[in-house]
């Protein structure tokens, strides 16, 4: 078995795979409540609470799949990207731990484990990777499409600023809406979106190539850009007036309009990508990270990949945000690098 342990935001998380990368056992300890009142994550709350939980959660977690320690053979890290302190905490934490049962210790990138979590089933071994595949990890702090190959990720996008998740927090929170943002504005936006035309969003285009700053993507054309479209959200909320306390049907409106232009131009980079691939292109198109668990974005890149005639793979909704079973997956794809603990560093940034 392998043990995974994910420490990187405001997610305590441990999680025990065998090898078939079945999920014995999944836990988390959402930290949520903890940052609600101040809007967002506050670093130093969100290492406390780590260091409170994780060593209760490991033995939780062998309760419940009623294994021994010696049943674990391997365990994998969330090395970084993410907030230092809170990385530390389960890092030292899994050297202590592979230390002491002279184990073999692999790091993991916290985004190597979004790509892979589609793969993940509720129950059973997952679901084989295939030779090649494209993923989008769309979350708090990332928005990127990877191209697959053979297990190893080639970033095709980035952001140029916000990320797509982060766009949906800083919007709900001016708008009066609890943080997390995203579940909200996607429960709101259910009850309406009749009128569409009511709110003019700008999807900024860069359909031009232009250099890349030295940022090392190449042609920068395909890159997401989230801020201007959350400027002209926050522009159009205080023009209208929409407020969470305020008319929900307005609400309700804004939130649909909102949210289609996210995804609007989500959908327009993968349109600029897609075709660019040299083939064979991918015979799968996965999605993953905390806005993959958004039911709209579910059912309209389902029908993309119809279009498109690939095989369209989306994350169980428990392995689209933060989570120590994506952890332990992707160290088990990089098993051959797991090894001495201490050579394994937290870093809040990721090359
Ligand atoms: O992957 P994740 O847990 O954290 C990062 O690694 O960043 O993603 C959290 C993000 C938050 O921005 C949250 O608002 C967003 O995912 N999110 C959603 C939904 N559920 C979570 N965004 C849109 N619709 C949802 N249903
Ligand atoms: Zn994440």
């Amino acid at each position: 078995m392998i043990l995974g342990i994910e420490t990187s935001c405001d997610e305590t998380s441990v999680a025990l795979l065998g090898d078939d990368g079945s999920v014995r056992v999944n836990l988390i300890a959402s930290q949520i409540e903890r940052h609600q009142p101040f809007g967002g994550v506050v670093p130093e709350i969100a290492s406390r609470e780590h260091l409170q939980h994780l060593f209760p959660l490991v033995r939780r977690a062998l309760g419940d799949a009623g294994a021994e320690w010696s049943a674990v053979e391997t365990i994998a890290v969330t090395a970084g990207p993410g907030l230092i302190g809170a990385l530390l905490v389960g890092v030292a934490g899994a050297q202590g731990i592979s230390y002491g049962l002279g184990i073999p210790l692999v790091a993991v990138n916290h985004l190597e484990g979004h790509i892979f979590s589609p793969y993940l089933q509720r129950e059973g071994p997952a679901i084989p990777l295939p030779e090649r595949f494209l993923s989008l990890v769309i979350s708090g702090g990332h928005s990127s499409i990877y191209d697959v190959r053979r297990g190893r990720a080639a970033m095709l996008n980035r952001t140029r600023d916000d990320a797509i998740g982060e766009t949906f927090d800083k919007v709900a929170k001016f708008l009066g809406l609890p943080y997390p943002g995203g579940p909200q504005i996607e429960a709101h936006a259910r009850l309406g979106g009749a009128d569409r035309k009511r709110f003019p969003f700008p999807v900024p285009q860069f359909k031009e190539a232009r250099g890349d700053g030295g940022q090392g993507t190449g042609d920068r054309s395909a890159d997401f850009s989230y801020s201007g479209i959350k400027a002209g959200a926050i522009r159009l909320a205080r023009q209208y007036g929409v407020r969470a306390d305020g008319d929900p049907r307005l609400l309700a409106d804004f939130c649909a309009t909102f949210q289609d232009a996210l995804f609007e131009q989500l959908f327009d980079r993968l349109d600029t990508i897609w075709p660019r691939l040299e083939p064979p292109r991918p015979s799968e198109v996965a999605i993953a990270g905390g806005v993959a668990a958004n039911g709209v974005l579910r059912e309209r890149i389902a029908a993309w990949g119809e279009r498109h005639g690939v095989v369209v793979r989306l994350p169980e909704k428990r392995y689209c945000t933060d989570n120590a079973a994506m952890i332990a997956f992707a160290g088990l794809q990089k098993r051959s690098e797991a090894g001495d603990p201490r050579r394994v560093t937290a870093r809040s940034r990721i090359a």
